[in-house]
């Protein structure tokens, strides 16, 4: 999709669709509504007054050759409440509307851009949320496919503003955008495709091209670094286990003396059955997404890669399988993890945590001194939060607020919820230093309570995306699947 910054009015502009954002506060005769509503001859205040048109978020209205402007369909777009508006809001608005212009085989889309938000961040949203909105998950159907892409996607940002002024914003806008859509397409893949091989080979590949080191840990290696919970998880598999490792080309140098070292690692197993703990069968086709933690890592190191943070950051992405078979881990079984701690394997399905412990713990031993993980780890975390919020837990209180607050820029949410000592109680062993599950309670933070032993004293944040990952319905905004939910969280810290 070609973006392009547009300085000028709505009306003048040439293209399939117009989306023009309405507050549901306001009425047609409101100072910033009048113009539209008098240069479409009441078109606005007929489509309010019939109440055919409300403007709460994600409702919109469609208008065959308007009068008055020059684009061939009008959109109305519902924002909702002006006080409520949020980037993030924006981001959805524009997704809204390429959505729409997709099922109308529209080709190229603007959008009039409203709201009191800073222009370069709205221009960076609305090409994000474009590109968002223009993604579809079809790419194995080899017939009836949903809709065209939009191939134009144009932000006006208003008289008195000069498009160059934007060079920044549009290319961090695509960047985002383009790294969360190429996240979602690595979810969307079955696991007969996507095994951890493949998934080291495309973190190889795109890393490469953005500037990233790529390193690849292969089996011998982990098992000289007595990597044995990883490798745990990895034995019932014919399909090799990988360490991912991204590093950005020449930061190492660059960086600062005493700032913080941040690891980014992302649960990377391709494909969940649960091990000789067997899942049932009802919707294990889901696991297939079960990297897509590592696969948000890798997304936002790219884009890390080309915005040259100033702090250190690195991503590990540990890629397994984990699958029954004459070799697979037992419960009961115990191994000494990377980190020196042995673990009993209680439950085989309880395997994300067993790779991120070794990941952290490696992380560490690269010395990382702030250490972000993101997993869809638990079951407990969706019966906790839904598919609204992620689960965040952690040790580095000043991280977690700055991903707090980031929210209503990202749109993507975080609740935290608690981690007292007295959780680490469920895990304890009889036989072992620690088991890999507790009870049925509190599950996600019990979770967490097992990957808090792994960092030691590293200021960390864990959060759990089990519920958010994939969404079966989809939206106004999205196409359904994999969200690529991680990548502007994890990017945004950076920012
Ligand atoms: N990958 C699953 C968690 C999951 C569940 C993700 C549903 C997305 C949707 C994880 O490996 C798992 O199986 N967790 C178990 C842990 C249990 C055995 C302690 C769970 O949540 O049931
Ligand atoms: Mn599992
Ligand atoms: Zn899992």
């Amino acid at each position: 999709m070609q973006t392009e910054i547009r300085a000028g009015s709505y009306s003048e502009i040439i293209c399939d669709i117009l989306g023009f954002p309405i507050f549901e506060d306001e009425s047609a005769g409101s100072p910033s509504l009048r113009k539209l509503d008098q240069v479409t001859r009441g078109f606005l205040r007929t489509a309010l007054a019939t109440g055919e048109f409300k403007a709460e978020l994600h409702r919109t209205f469609l208008c065959h050759a308007p009068r008055g402007i020059k684009a061939g369909r009008l959109l109305l777009i519902g924002a909702g409440k002006e006080s409520e508006f949020t980037p993030a809001k924006l981001r959805e608005v524009a997704g809204t509307l390429v959505r729409r212009g997709r099922t109308a085989n529209c080709r190229s889309a603007a959008l009039w851009v409203r709201g009191d938000i800073d222009p370069s961040i709205t221009v960076r949203i609305c090409i994000e949320g474009a590109l968002y909105g223009n993604y579809e998950s079809d790419i194995y159907k080899t017939r009836d496919r949903e809709g065209s892409d939009v191939e134009k996607f144009t932000t006006i940002v208003g008289r008195g503003i000069a498009a160059r002024d934007f060079r920044d914003a549009v290319s961090q806008g695509r960047l985002i955008g383009e790294a969360t859509n190429f996240v979602r397409t690595l979810a969307n893949e079955p696991s007969n495709v996507l095994t951890p091989s493949e998934f080291a080979l495309r973190a190889s590949e795109a890393g490469s091209s953005a500037g990233l080191e790529v390193e690849v840990l292969e089996r011998e290696e982990m098992q000289k670094l007595g990597m044995n919970a990883l490798l745990a998880v990895a034995r019932g598999s014919d399909e090799p286990p990988k360490l991912v490792v991204l590093r950005i080309e020449k930061q190492g140098k660059s960086a600062k003396k005493n700032s913080p070292f941040y690891a980014l690692v992302g649960k990377g197993v391709t494909f969940d059955s649960g091990g000789i703990s067997i899942k049932p069968a009802e919707r294990m086709e889901d696991m297939k997404a079960d990297m897509a933690g590592g696969a948000a890592v890798l997304g936002a190191m790219l884009v890390l890669a080309r915005l040259q943070p100033t702090v250190r950051v690195v991503g590990l992405i540990p890629a397994v399988e984990n699958l029954p078979s004459g070799r697979a881990a037992r419960p009961g079984d115990i191994v000494r993890s990377y980190q020196g701690k042995t673990v009993e394997i209680i439950n085989t399905d309880a395997e994300g945590r067993l790779i991120l412990a070794d990941a952290l713990a490696y992380a560490r031993r690269l010395g990382a001194t702030r250490l972000v993980d993101i997993a869809t780890l638990t079951g407990s975390c969706v019966v906790a939060l839904g598919h609204i919020n992620a689960g965040m837990m952690g040790t580095d209180r000043e991280t977690i607020e700055r991903l707090r607050r980031n929210c209503s820029i990202t749109g993507e949410k975080l609740w935290e919820l608690p981690l007292d000592d007295e959780y680490r109680k469920a895990i304890r062993s009889e036989i072992a230093d620690i088991k890999n599950v507790g009870s049925r309670w509190g599950g996600a933070i019990t979770a967490a309570k097992f990957l808090q032993e792994f960092t030691e004293e590293t200021p960390w944040v864990h959060l759990d995306i089990a519920g958010v990952d994939l969404d079966h319905e989809g939206r106004a905004f999205a196409a359904k699947g994999a969200t690529g939910f991680g990548v502007r969280t994890l990017v945004q810290l950076f920012m």
